[in-house]
């Protein structure tokens, strides 16, 4: 039997204020908890470049496209990244006005991301595009399914994790089509990259904050402390962030495996309406928060 398939409409949102520039967003969101906000800035930080070399790598296969609707996914999917880029890039600016010197960590997203393109076959880049594309798209699912991830972070920082991970799990597919049926990479090329992307991202989910930590002036005692009590919320096996992630990356690894045989997060319902209807993405994020679990 044909397994189901969840597949959302790509819909293109331009320019959304998240009143990002506002004095008061505390300088730790993420309910005061200095360690859990370095983590999400030190992982948003590498958004804006992510973003270009995804879309850099998805576009090297564009002129072999025949699919009109693959094409026109393609240009969505191209679109929705860089309004991402834009957002990002004006959340680093706000991170810059706290001290933290953003270009060491944007400098290096760059020099990796652009060596990847110079040094690797397309077929790699696509294929480590997709494997990424997987951990953005899985967002939804990590951080807003149910309450308890965000609780007390806050609103418009919130707000603006919860529209890019609409728009992730929107376009989910679309890396991964382009390397499945344009690009041909097979079983082994696809898994050994998602490997590669694993290890990368946590590692630098663990190691990036500690630096941003040290900007903030905590000396390495303090850095030491906030580690110990941090991380079980960042690798703990059951409730922590690695571990709900992990089965969701092991099912990456399953050969049959498609973007769109995972059912799409249950409160993206509550978003879309509440979004339509208003044209807030605030309002929005709030109605999804409210419907999560
Ligand atoms: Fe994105
Ligand atoms: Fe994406």
């Amino acid at each position: 039997m044909a397994k189901p398939e969840y597949q959302e409409d790509i819909v293109v949102r331009k320019n959304l204020d998240f009143q990002l520039d506002a004095d008061d967003i505390p300088r730790y969101w993420m309910a005061g908890d200095a360690f859990k906000t370095r983590v999400f800035d030190a992982v948003q930080s590498t958004f804006p470049d992510g973003e270009r070399y995804f879309i850099s790598a998805v576009r090297a296969f564009r002129d072999r496209i025949t699919d009109p609707v693959l094409l026109q996914a393609v240009k969505d999917f191209s679109m929705q990244e860089g309004q991402h880029g834009q957002v990002h890039t004006s959340y680093n600016e706000r991170l810059r006005r706290q001290g933290i010197s953003i270009d060491g960590f944007t400098r290096h997203t760059k020099e990796i991301t652009e060596n990847r393109l110079q040094t690797l076959s397309a077929e790699y880049n696509i294929a480590m595009t997709a494997a990424l594309e997987h951990f953005t798209a899985m967002m939804a699912d990590l951080f807003f399914a149910e309450k308890d991830m965000l609780e007390g972070a806050d609103s418009r920082v919130r707000a603006m994790f919860a529209w890019h991970a609409i728009e992730e799990m929107e376009h989910k597919a679309v890396a991964f089509d382009v390397m499945q049926k344009v690009a041909n990479v097979g079983y082994g090329l696809r898994v050994t990259a998602m490997t590669h992307a694993t290890l990368g991202f946590s590692l630098y989910t663990v190691i990036a904050p500690w630096h941003m930590l040290k900007m903030d002036g905590y000396s390495t005692r303090e850095r030491l402390t906030m580690y110990a009590k941090g991380l079980p919320w960042l690798v703990g096996p059951r409730k922590g962030v690695l571990g709900r992630l992990l089965p969701m990356i092991g099912s990456y690894y399953k050969p049959g495996f498609h973007p769109n045989h995972i059912p799409t997060v249950h409160n993206y319902r509550a978003w879309l309406d509440a979004f339509v209807a208003t044209g807030d993405p605030m309002l929005a994020a709030d109605a999804m928060h409210r419907a999560a679990a």
